[in-house]
């Protein structure tokens, strides 16, 4: 099987599971496990913020970071798209009591302007207020779109003159960061809380990242524990998260380089359907997505329907590019192609 459903997909290497059988460990409730202190010391430095927390998942990782800055009554910010609003189970209003309101958009991009016209700010007894503006980076259900680092610092001055706190979802801050040049240090220097998954393009089977000030992140590590979520002696998955920032961090652009050769792939028998990808997503709009899925799956590439008409295929450490191609003749044949 060809599995592009989605880059959480991939399997630990057996570099990565010697370093998770190797990995000093401790209880984490009491704040003794060596490795991930470690992780999150590193990537509270990879930041330049103060402290972090290791997450089971992003979609913890975004509950907290907005749950840090959302008392509930209040309202975050988002795009309509985003995985905050179309895929976290209603937590933020389920969990937080937070509401949210949403910009429309094309595919994902951010206009700065867009999200901070919406912002209500002071408006006394009448309005729900804002209290954050959410980013996502990159834009998943927009097709891996990558941000524009201008407007994501117009965003961050913005916020800021208004007094709203921000969060970036960077579940795929990697891709973009890979796309864009940026360091991490620049993306936090724009938001006061960051998420990123480890779980993703890094390859590490679990994981998740928040980054942020000391004091918040005391706040979160409560917060957490409160939803459950302490954990035990994770340096075991923590060391699989560091290994994937030793190895995998620099090789990403080869995903992007696979994605093209999926979209080159499908366009070269159906011209003109699939966008050229930004990152590693693919979207393939086609009439009957479900249909045309279950035909692949058939003939050994498995896709994700991400609604009636759309499909999404996802590269990653596990896929070659030569599988790319391959899976991209056999979408293309199944999309209507000759
Ligand atoms: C943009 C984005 N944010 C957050 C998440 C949540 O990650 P997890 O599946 O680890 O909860 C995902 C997962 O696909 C995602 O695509």
């Amino acid at each position: 099987m060809i599995d592009l459903r989605s880059d959480t997909v991939t399997r630990p290497s057996a570099g990565m599971l010697a370093a998770m059988i190797e990995a000093p460990v401790g209880d984490d409730v009491y704040g003794e496990d060596p490795t991930v202190g470690a992780l999150e010391a590193r990537v509270a430095e990879l930041f330049g913020k103060q402290d972090a927390l290791f997450c089971a998942t992003g979609s913890l990782a975004n509950q907290l970071g907005i749950w840090l800055h959302t008392p509930p009554g209040t309202e975050v910010l988002c795009d309509a798209q985003a995985h905050i609003a179309r895929a976290e189970m209603g937590a933020h209003g389920a969990l937080a009591g937070v509401t949210m309101r949403t910009w429309g958009s094309e595919r994902g991009r951010l206009v700065a302007d867009d999200a901070l016209a919406m912002a209500a700010v002071g408006c006394g007894p009448y309005l729900v207020e804002t209290a954050c503006i959410e980013v996502e980076d990159t834009h998943n259900f927009g097709g891996g779109t990558v941000q524009d680092f201008d407007e994501l610092a117009k965003l961050s001055d913005g916020a800021r003159s208004l007094g709203l706190a921000t969060h970036l979802d960077g579940a795929r801050l990697a891709n973009a960061a890979a796309v864009t040049g940026r360091s991490f240090a620049e993306y936090g220097a724009l938001f006061d809380t960051v998420s990123l998954c480890l779980s993703k393009g890094l390859g590490a089977p679990v994981g998740s990242v928040l980054v942020g000030n000391a004091e918040q992140m005391q706040r979160a590590r409560v917060q957490r524990k409160r939803m459950g979520a302490g954990w035990r002696q994770a340096g075991v998955l923590a060391a699989a998260a560091l290994h994937a920032l030793d190895h995998n961090l620099s090789r990403i652009a080869d995903d992007h380089r696979a994605a093209r050769a999926l979209a080159e792939s499908i366009s070269a028998v159906v011209p003109g359907v699939v966008e050229e990808p930004s990152t590693n997503i693919v979207l393939i709009p086609t009439p009957d997505a479900p249909g045309v899925a279950a035909r692949l799956r058939d003939e050994g590439v498995l896709i994700s329907v991400l609604g009636p008409t759309a499909l999404r295929a996802v590269t990653h450490l596990d896929v070659t590019a030569e599988q790319c191609e391959e899976a991209g003749r056999l979408i293309g044949q199944a999309i209507g192609g000759p």
